[in-house]
């Protein structure tokens, strides 16, 4: 089989391929795609060396899938034309999230809806991909009416420049910012540009996401936060459900939720941090309690890297899942 990366060079491009490899699947003939200015360049990649190729390239070579991370442009221009010739495109941008044809997948939660005849399927934000797999289970059981999430998020998510400007900055060099003042020793509460409703991009992602995947009754409202980290986002998350709870059968049901770890020890200060959700491809949640204020309400706190499981590690997740139920290949409904 063969397999697209489009945007192999990125940050998040180059943890797709770590986890292509991880997750058993660099054995399959990969293509390994960026822009015009990297065409030719060499990757070392599973004892192998790979040449970057075009796009054009890749589509022509109709790989059965392909993985997109290279930005939004990109994938509103070239994600169809893979998918007329029967690629099933993953994209991690938000191009397609909220297209109502276009299915949005957490493979914990929704991927048993996928069929051979998506052909463009999308990848959440990161930060809702966090929120929802350690939630979702809790909706099941107890019914959430509403959700307030505050995040404190990598300077990782918003790619390469971001990542330079703070290491500049912490060692006095000037250079491109990614940010509009500076990210070291600050928090900036402006994730993704400011929309007209005085929300950030990435706030309203966090509401209209969680509609679209979990529930449009739940109310949900967001700040989102920058700050000067690289291992993950956090997020304080506080939840107010329909039904009574009791704290011990709520670590119970995340004991036992694919894809989450409780780290919540306080007498032993075990809780979750970037630091060391750093490369893993799980979701920690911790400071699990009661909010004594409201009837039925919780507390906790949520990390994830970011990089994996808020992108690569779960795009490749639905790529597995489409190998492994045979959803790949051409179909007479096409895009
Ligand atoms: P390149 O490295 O050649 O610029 P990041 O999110 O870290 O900024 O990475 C974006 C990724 O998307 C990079 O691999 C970049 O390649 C790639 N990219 C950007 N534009 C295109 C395009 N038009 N076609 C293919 N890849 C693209």
């Amino acid at each position: 089989m063969k397999i697209a990366i489009v945007g192999a060079t990125g940050l998040v491009g180059t943890v797709m391929l770590k986890v292509i490899k991880e997750q058993g699947l660099a054995n399959n003939e990969l293509l390994l795609v960026a822009s015009e200015k990297s065409l030719g360049k060499k990757i070392l990649f599973n004892n192998k060396k790979y040449t970057i190729i075009s796009i054009n390239e890749a589509i022509k070579l109709k790989p059965e899938i392909a993985i997109f991370s290279a930005g939004g442009n990109t994938s509103l221009k070239y994600a169809p034309l893979f998918a007329k010739n029967g690629t099933t495109v993953i994209d991690n941008s938000s191009a397609w999230r909220m297209d109502k044809d276009k299915k949005l997948i957490i493979p914990e939660i929704n991927a048993n809806i996928l069929t051979k005849s998506d052909k463009i399927i999308a990848n959440p934000n990161c930060s809702t991909i966090q929120l929802l797999v350690a939630i979702a289970p809790l909706h099941k059981k107890y019914k959430i009416n509403r959700l307030i999430i505050s995040t404190y998020q990598s300077i990782t998510g918003s790619g390469i420049k971001a990542v330079n400007q703070l290491e500049n900055e912490r060692n006095g060099i000037s250079g491109e910012k990614a940010y509009p003042y500076t990210i070291d020793k600050n928090c900036l509460p402006h994730c993704d540009v400011f929309l007209e409703n005085d929300y950030t991009k990435e706030e309203m992602k966090l509401v209209n996401e969680t509609h679209k995947i979990l529930d449009k009754n739940i109310k949900t409202t967001a700040t989102a936060v920058r700050v000067p980290v690289s291992g993950g986002h956090s997020e304080s998350v506080n939840l107010e459900f329909e039904n009574k709870f009791e704290i011990s059968e709520i670590r119970n049901i995340l004991n036992n939720s694919s894809g989450v770890i409780v780290q919540d020890e306080p007498s032993k200060n075990i809780y979750p941090m970037p630091i060391t959700s750093e490369g893993k491809n799980e979701v920690f949640v911790g400071r699990i309690r009661r909010d004594y204020s409201i009837d039925n309400g919780l507390n906790m706190f949520i990390v994830a890297d970011n990089l994996r499981k808020g992108a690569a590690t779960n795009a490749v997740q639905i790529a597995k899942y489409i190998i492994d139920n045979k959803l790949i290949g051409n179909t007479k409904t096409l895009v």
